[in-house]
């Protein structure tokens, strides 16, 4: 056993897949400390600066003190607490749906949603480049998964005309591509949902708190909210909090309470993961959650445009996930970690996270980063990508 795990542990090494976790200090801010040393964040997801916000901090300590730091249970045995009640109507005005239901994570709510919806039988079209968990909610469904390459509306159409048999049919693609910052098409899928009476379920773990009036998300950005039938998004990103929902219809909620194993068999968030949640709902629709949000989007700007005039091929996307194509995973890694030695952590990624010969550095912004931050980031990424050839 350990013998044929240390080969492929090798194996990983000498491809340049080898995974590890770096010890950080400090919250999620601008800069953090890493390995003894200040850097400057460029990979985190938390967009809007929320999680190191005090009023979210404020919010969960009362509630941890009022209601203590755990639930106990699955909401089916220990009962749902106020806070949950609370939160899922707080999702379900946000997200302008009857009613919503909260998953423990992102994950959670991928491998927990599309088996309650779909089975053997039914057919999933999914985008080739959907995150990883709604990969795993299809597998684990045991439906037929057909990938549509990626964004491509035109040949989703073929492919269903050709495979839209017996069963259940859904549709299902991230709001905004985790890895690449784009957005899906989604009026193009609303209309082949409609043509083939399919349900369309849209993740929007990136787009929830960052696009769209009061921050609503891609389907609001893009005046695409009627027509999707499963809204996901996630706290742990924009919302600086942790935990998940699926804004649905009341018939689509009661179905994945009885159906979703991943809310039937696991205890449910906490109240002070709660209470940071509908202080981040409360403040991304406030004023102060839209200035936050234009500081982000002009941040966004510069930056695609300064790294654009120093000869990167950088899309004109709305999203502060910024991917810089390399190719070759070590080599990707090798530039990640020139990087960090001068002080910017951002992360390499690799196959199986994107595929194979798009390896990638992933740019993420903050409203707490400084145009002099960005500044010296794109220096940095030039002088690293052109000492690699990657210019
Ligand atoms: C598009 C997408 N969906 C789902 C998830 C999972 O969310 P969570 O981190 O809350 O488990 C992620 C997280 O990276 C994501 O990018």
């Amino acid at each position: 056993m350990s013998q044929t795990i240390q080969q492929e542990l090798l194996h990983l090494s000498g491809s340049g897949l080898l995974r590890s976790t770096r010890m950080i200090a400090g919250r999620q801010d601008s800069t953090v400390t890493v390995d003894g040393r200040e850097c400057l964040l460029l990979c985190s997801n938390n967009y809007l600066g929320l999680a190191g916000h005090p009023a979210l901090a404020d919010a969960s300590s009362r509630a941890a003190c009022l209601f203590g730091t755990s639930s106990g249970a699955s909401r089916l045995v220990s009962g749902t607490m106020a806070l949950h009640e609370e939160l899922e109507q707080a999702v379900a005005r946000f997200k302008q749906t009857e009613s919503a239901l909260l998953f423990n994570s992102g994950y959670a709510a991928n491998t927990g949603i599309i088996p309650a919806l779909v089975g053997r039988g039914d057919t999933v079209f999914s985008d080739r480049l959907n995150h990883a968990s709604i990969v795993d909610g299809i597998i684990l469904s045991g439906a037929k998964m057909i990938r549509y390459p990626h964004n491509d509306v035109q040949a989703l159409a073929r492919l269903m005309e050709r495979q839209c048999g017996k069963g259940r049919v859904l549709i299902v693609t991230d709001g905004v591509f985790s890895m690449d910052g784009d957005l899906a098409e989604l009026a193009g899928l609303i209309e082949l949902k409609r043509r083939y009476a399919a349900f369309l379920m849209v993740d929007d773990a990136h787009g929830s708190g960052v696009l769209g009036s009061q921050g609503r998300g891609t389907a609001a950005y893009l005046g695409c909210t009627e027509g999707i039938d499963i809204q996901m998004g996630t706290f742990g990103k924009a919302l600086g909090s942790y935990g998940a929902y699926a804004a649905v219809p009341d018939e689509v909620r009661k179905i994945l309470i009885n159906r979703s194993r991943s809310f039937i068999f696991s205890t449910s968030l906490p109240p002070p993961v709660l209470a940071a949640s509908l202080a981040a709902l409360n403040m991304v629709q406030a004023p102060e959650g839209e200035e936050l949000r234009k500081r982000l989007h002009e941040l966004v700007q510069y930056f695609r445009e300064k790294l654009r005039q120093n000869g990167f091929t950088v899309a004109a996307d709305p999203t502060p996930i910024i991917p810089l194509i390399v190719g070759d995973a070590s080599v990707t890694m090798d530039f990640a970690s020139a990087l960090l030695a001068d002080g910017i952590f951002l992360q390499g990624i690799r196959p199986p996270t994107v595929p194979s010969g798009t390896s990638r550095l992933r740019c993420t912004l903050m409203a707490a980063h400084t145009i002099e931050e960005l500044d010296r980031a794109v220096e940095w990424i030039t002088f690293h990508g052109r000492s690699r050839g990657i210019l």
